[in-house]
Formats: C-alpha cells, structure tokens, sequence
C-alpha cells in the first residue's frame, strides 16, 4: 500500500492506495482518531456488487453505524440527494460528532463532501472512490458540491476529507465507458504533467480496459500526487490549482448540452481536442505541435459519440462557467505538455473554431 501525504498547513491528510484494502477501513478510522460514530453513503450500484465486503464491516463494527444508498446521476446532484442524506442523519440521531463516508464515484464524493462541509456545521468525512475517475481526481483535494439549475458544480464549498481509501479492486466492475470516463481525467494529467508520464498512457492506455491493476496502481500514484502538489500550492484555486481545469470550460459545456449523455471525462477528452485547437488558432502552437499534441486524442476517436451540439448553447454555457471573471470566458490552453497558460481570453470566432474541430475529431 502507498500513502501520499496531501499536506496542507491548515488540513492535510493521507491518502491510501492499494490493492485489497478496503478491510483494512476500520483500522484506519482508529489510528486517525476519527469519530466513532459512523454513517455511510453509498452508491446504490457498488452496495449491490461489494456488499459481502460492506456488510463485513458492518458487522463487526461495534460503535453506532448507519448507512444510505444513493443513485448516483448528474439530475440527482442536488439538493435534493442531500435533503435526503441530512434527513437521514437526523432521524438516526447524528450530530458533529460523525464521521461521514463517501463510497462511490465522484458524484456520491462530491455530495457527501459538501454534506460534510455543512452538516452540523462540519462534520469529519473518509472518501472511498470507487471509479477510475474518483480515485484518480474527484476524491481528492477538496472540490464538493452539487449542480444546481443548469449549471454544475455551482453550488459548493471547499471541504478537505480527513483521509482517502482507494482500493483499485473496486475499478474491477467498472465498464468499458466509466472506464474511457476516468481516462478522460488521465489524459488531462498526461497533458499538464511531464513527457514521460504523457508516453506513458499513450503506451499503455489499453491495459485499463483490461484493469490490469498494475497500471491502474501506477497511474493512480503518478495522477494523485502530482493532484496533491498542486492542491498543496493553491488550495482554493487563485492561480496555479487552475491548470486542473484544463479541457473542463468545454467539457461542463458538452456535458450540459448533452443533457448529461457524454459522461464528465469523455466530454474532458473533448475538451482538451477543443483546448488544443484553440491553442493552435491563437497562435500559441505551430500546427505541427498541435498535431503532435493530438496524437493521445486521436486514440479515443472511436471510443466517443458526441451527438448534437449547439455552438451558440455551448457558448453560453460556458458563459455562466464559475471560473469567469467580468463576464469574459477563462480558458486552460496548453504550449506543450508541462506547459500550461491559465486565464486565457479568446474571441467569439476562435471558440466557434475550436469547438467545431474538437468536436470533429470525435465524427
Ligand atoms: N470534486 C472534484 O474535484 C471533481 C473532479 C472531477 C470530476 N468531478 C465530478 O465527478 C462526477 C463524475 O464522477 P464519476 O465519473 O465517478 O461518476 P459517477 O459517480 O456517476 O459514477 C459513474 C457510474 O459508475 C457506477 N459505479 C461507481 N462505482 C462503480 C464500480 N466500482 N463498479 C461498477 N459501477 C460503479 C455508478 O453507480 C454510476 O452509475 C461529476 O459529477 C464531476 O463533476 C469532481
């Protein structure tokens, strides 16, 4: 098992990698110190294929456990779902002293962390993502939240869990598309990294659809301690943090028009094509380095459907995107890989271009 430490001033903690470790979560509830009052949120799916492994430890827990399962769906990241959690909460007599634990994806993740964040005014939280996508981005570093009207993630808060479980024997479930999903936050990581870490996916990228546990250990390792320094650097997202959202201007765009078809990290890969070409059409790279930079898309050209996207729609989408400032639209854009420009204003023209060369890349 690998621990990386997220260590931050104020709230750092440990994050566990391993192989087979999910047994192990009750020891580690004990040498963290953590409340010994328990309520899990589960994702409905993972109960029904790991519940031999979570009713174990039910079973031989002997504090006050609770738990709730959830559907995990973007039209259920609502207050709603979180109406839910709290009432259930109160009905079983929690209060601030709980420990709150996410098992699931990235959407059960987010909402349990804001649950966290605001429940008796802050309760302690333990994120166990259960897909690709959440253990290697979504489980760490913080970012909770819920989506609200048609906007996501809008309404949210920062909120640090007290540790992070990922047991890779979880992603063993996981299907060809939640698969290609989580890739999209790999790929992201393979473009703001290094060379050595962007070949090595572009090598290796077809072993995950095997899960062979091996590379998915690797890449889990590689993604969440670079995650880690840059969260150590910028927590809240003034300036560096804001690399980890390259492609995502695009992507929170796809998603929505989508109406929630293309999954967060396929609608990432788009929006890194998307990224790339706006890069290229403002002058940033020759067409020869865009070419280069594309060739990791190119991979998936076949594994994603985009459907019908409107550019006028799309663009006000990203219009309404939190990270904007004076109303002007704030791109990640790249000058290779391990470099990365933030804030970066574009014309209406240039978007058009963009989208419709991101988006063609997919046709
Ligand atoms: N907080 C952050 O920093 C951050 C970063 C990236 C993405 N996100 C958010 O993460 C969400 C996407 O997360 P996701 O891709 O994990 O999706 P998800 O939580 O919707 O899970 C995807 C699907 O996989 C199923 N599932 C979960 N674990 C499984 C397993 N082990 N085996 C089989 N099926 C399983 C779920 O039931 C669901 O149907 C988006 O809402 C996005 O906004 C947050």
């Amino acid at each position: 098992m690998e621990t990386i430490n997220i260590n931050l001033p104020q709230n750092g903690y440990n994050v566990f990698v391993g192989n087979g470790i999910f047994n192990q979560l009750i020891k580690m509830v004990k040498s963290h110190g953590l409340n010994k009052n328990l309520f899990f949120v589960i994702d409905k799916n993972v109960h029904s294929l790991y519940s031999t492994q979570i009713d174990l430890i039910f079973s031989n827990y002997k504090g006050k456990v609770n738990l709730i399962k959830i559907e995990a769906s973007e039209k259920l990241k609502s207050f709603k779902t979180m109406e839910k959690i709290y009432a259930n909460l109160l009905e079983n007599d929690y209060s601030r002293d709980t420990l709150l634990i996410a098992i699931g994806g990235g959407i059960v993740g987010d909402i349990c962390g804001f649950v966290a964040a605001t429940f008796s005014r802050g309760i302690q939280s333990v994120q166990i993502p259960t897909t690709l996508l959440s253990a290697v981005d979504s489980s760490v570093g913080g970012k909770t939240g819920v989506n609200f009207g048609n906007t996501k993630n809008i309404i949210g808060a920062f909120n640090q869990p007290n540790f992070v479980l990922i047991d890779v024997n979880f992603l063993k479930s996981l299907n060809r598309e939640e698969l290609l999903s989580g890739l999209g936050e790999v790929i992201k990581y393979a473009y703001l990294t290094n060379i050595e870490f962007h070949n090595y996916i572009k090598n290796n990228f077809g072993k995950v659809f095997n899960k062979n546990p091996k590379i998915l250990l690797k890449i889990i390792n590689e993604t969440v301690r670079f995650k880690g320094d840059v969260v150590i650097s910028d927590e809240k997202e003034t300036g560096n943090r804001k690399m980890l959202n390259l492609g995502h201007t695009f992507a929170h765009a796809f998603e929505v028009e989508s109406k929630f078809k293309l999954k967060h990290g396929q609608a990432v890969i788009i929006g890194i094509a998307s990224a790339i070409f706006l890069s290229f059409k403002i002058g940033l790279i020759t067409k020869s380095k865009m070419d280069e930079l594309l060739e990791l898309i190119y991979l998936f050209k076949d594994e994603i459907n985009v459907g019908k996207i409107n550019y006028d729609n799309a663009i006000s989408i990203m219009q309404r995107d939190k990270k904007n400032k004076d109303g002007k639209i704030k791109f990640v854009l790249l000058k290779d890989v391990g470099s990365i420009l933030l804030d970066v204003e574009a014309n209406r023209d240039d978007i058009v271009y963009a989208l419709e060369n991101g988006i063609g890349v997919f046709k």
